[in-house]
């Protein structure tokens, strides 16, 4: 009967130590753009899994897209006694004032994803390299149409992204550096004459946004059947506005363009499955969030996080310390390999 107290009496010690322990590790607020777009979700539950794991508390956010909504959650985060901030950020250059605060009360801030603009109150910057996304996307374009050797010109159109996305820029930047060459040389056409960011941007990334210009486009230099060869669109989510836009016009599976995408959203893998769409960027949220995490880990222990990017980001205050991971390609040849063998997604998702 002793025996037994005494072993209880341990046991209760080792589980208050635990939780001790535990409770010591801290709080890390997560704030996410929107639940709307299948990313972010990913990004979000990936993070929440991957702090919990190794002993963090977690409030996780989604603001719908609001910028104000953002700006609250951020707020309580900071009351609420967050160590650490990461941020994904809806509009890059409205967080000024909330992280102003975050840095009176000393809490370091990583901007994940998208780079938080004019403020010195951003610690870290973790992304996908961004401008190779961009150019992986022109290099198949230019692949795909054969630029290089093909003899009549090609036709095309571009689809960017958010305006208040930081991102955006580096993405068209990206494509535009491998495209505008044969622009130059009258290899590719641009029959809207729209090739300037402001022009292209799709506000929100909202697909319905993408479907509604690409509607006008079709109605002003499409219409009598003119040729369409490629639709450079930065993400899967403008994408398909795209190629519903051009479905509902009529085009066909044998006079589809290609199309590019980024995301590799189940909608248009399944769109890539089906011959409508021609790639998507996989950036595997997985490793994003496991990057994220160490970062984290690393600030909380008094540590240099791992940096491999100090010369590209500056914020319009000062350059963010960077870790950029790669991003790849997937399409109909290695989308098995890269997202089932993977086990990003399941056969059953992807309706195989
Ligand atoms: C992300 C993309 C995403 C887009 C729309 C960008 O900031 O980097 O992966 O497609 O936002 O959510």
């Amino acid at each position: 009967m002793k025996k037994g107290l005494t072993i209880l009496l341990t046991l209760l010690l080792v589980l208050a130590m635990s939780s001790v322990a535990f409770a010591a590790k801290g709080k890390i607020g997560v704030a996410m753009p929107t639940q709307s777009l299948q990313r972010w979700n990913q990004d979000g539950a990936n993070m929440k899994a991957q702090l919990e794991a190794v002993g963090y508390t977690v409030d996780l956010q989604y603001a719908n897209n609001n910028v104000a909504t953002q700006i609250s959650q951020l707020e309580n985060m900071i009351l609420g006694g967050v160590d650490v901030l990461v941020i994904a950020s809806i509009d890059g250059s409205a967080l000024g004032t909330v992280l102003e605060t975050a840095k009176l009360e000393g809490i370091p801030v990583i901007a994940y994803d998208r780079l938080i603009m004019e403020t010195d109150a951003v610690t870290y910057y973790a992304t996908f390299d961004n401008y190779m996304v961009g150019t992986i996307q022109g290099t198949y374009i230019r692949d795909a149409l054969k630029l290089d050797t093909r003899e009549e010109p090609a036709y095309m159109e571009f689809f960017g992204g958010s305006p208040d996305d930081n991102n955006a820029r580096y993405f068209f930047g990206g494509a535009w550096d491998v495209i505008e060459p044969y622009i130059k040389s009258g290899k590719v056409i641009v029959p809207s004459g729209q090739t300037a960011f402001e022009q292209i941007a799709t506000m929100n990334w909202d697909s319905a946004n993408a479907q509604a210009r690409m509607d006008n486009l079709i109605a002003a230099h499409y219409s009598a059947g003119q040729r369409l060869d490629a639709v450079l669109c930065s993400n899967d989510s403008t994408a398909l506005g795209v190629t519903n836009s051009l479905k509902g016009a009529g085009f066909e599976k044998d006079n589809f363009p290609y199309i590019t995408g980024q995301d590799c959203d189940i909608a248009n893998v399944k769109n890539i499955l089906a011959g409508y769409q021609s790639m998507s960027i996989f950036k595997d949220t997985r490793t994003l969030a496991a990057q994220v995490v160490k970062m984290v880990e690393a600030i909380m222990s008094g540590e240099e996080p791992e940096i491999n990017n100090t010369t590209d980001y500056h914020n319009g205050v000062r350059i963010i310390p960077t870790y950029l991971c790669e991003p790849v390609f997937a399409d109909i040849n290695n989308y098995k390999e890269l997202l089932i063998d993977s086990g990003y997604y399941t056969p059953d998702q992807l309706g195989l």
